[in-house]
């Protein structure tokens, strides 16, 4: 209820819910994407859904659209199903490249569904093709590393306006607990089954917490982040560079470079 209210009386910019898995998050923003798009009911205009996979935007998306819609939602040729007199783009947005699938595009609204699934770049294209007057984004994710950039850039900037006084981003947590539509049997077998930590942190109280035994588990951004201008001013006092190299055959490689200063400091750079 409180979603609906913000999508009805605040209409922010991007709407984001995440939290617990099946805590309700989809599902609202499946009601507040299809009552977004009827308000621009046989304009002809082109609407975009982001997901993982072409398969999980059919398993997490248009089967429930279908059935809140009762109709039979059926992919044409460029992976558009037609809404309301509307055209409603699915795009798969995993990869680095992905972006380039909205390239061009001018939306009048998104939904992207499992945003931390989804590359970062495709996030900020999407979100930047949606210029049609009045358009918005909603995203729903499951909690991930607190670094995740749909937490840095989105969920900590809740409350954000925009200089016309419009809010730009709203951001709601939720919890199993948060779901009154489950059966009671299941949420307590559900929370008997879960091991404690970082499983019940995320998937019942659906916090963001890094992983135990995460290998940088001190990391902070604030201390260990530097600008490039300030590396600019370290740049003469490197001693050594050295290179990592972790080839990937089926899984991507990652290539590192690393400085060493004449204080003994490392630095990735
Ligand atoms: N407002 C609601 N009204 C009716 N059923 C709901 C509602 N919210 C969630 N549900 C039910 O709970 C299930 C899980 O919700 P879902 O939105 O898929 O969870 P999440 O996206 O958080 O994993 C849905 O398939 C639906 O059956
Ligand atoms: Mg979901």
């Amino acid at each position: 209820k409180e979603v609906w209210d913000s999508f009805i009386k605040e209409k922010p910019k991007i709407l984001v819910c995440s939290g617990a898995k099946r805590a309700g998050k989809t599902f609202v923003l499946l009601l507040t994407f299809l009552a977004h798009v009827s308000k621009y009911q046989n304009m002809g205009l082109s609407f975009i859904i982001g997901g993982a996979t072409q398969a999980s935007i059919k398993r997490n998306v248009l089967n429930d659209l279908e059935l809140i819609l009762g109709k039979e939602l059926r992919l044409d040729k460029s992976n558009a199903v037609e809404i309301f007199g509307n055209r409603v783009y699915c795009f798969d947005g995993t990869n680095a490249d992905s972006w380039k699938k909205a390239r061009g595009f001018t939306s009048a609204g998104a939904f992207l569904n499992e945003a931390t699934a989804l590359h970062d770049s495709f996030v900020k294209e999407v979100i930047s093709r949606c210029s049609y007057k009045g358009a918005m984004v909603m995203m729903d994710t499951n909690p991930e590393n607190p670094m995740h950039t749909v937490k840095t850039d989105y969920i900590d900037k809740d409350g954000q306006t925009l200089k016309s006084g419009r809010l730009n981003i709203r951001s709601f947590h939720f919890s199993l607990f948060d779901n009154n539509f489950l059966d009671p049997e299941y949420v307590e077998s559900i929370v008997a089954s879960t091991p404690s930590g970082m499983f019940t942190d995320r998937d019942i109280y659906g916090y963001w917490v890094a992983p135990e035994g995460v290998i940088y588990k001190d990391f902070n951004k604030d201390i260990h982040y530097i600008s490039s201008e300030q590396l600019k001013e370290k740049q003469g006092r490197f001693t050594k560079y050295f290179a990592g190299v972790d080839w990937g055959y089926e899984h991507p490689g990652s290539i590192v470079v690393i400085g060493q200063d004449d204080q003994g400091c490392f630095y990735l750079l």
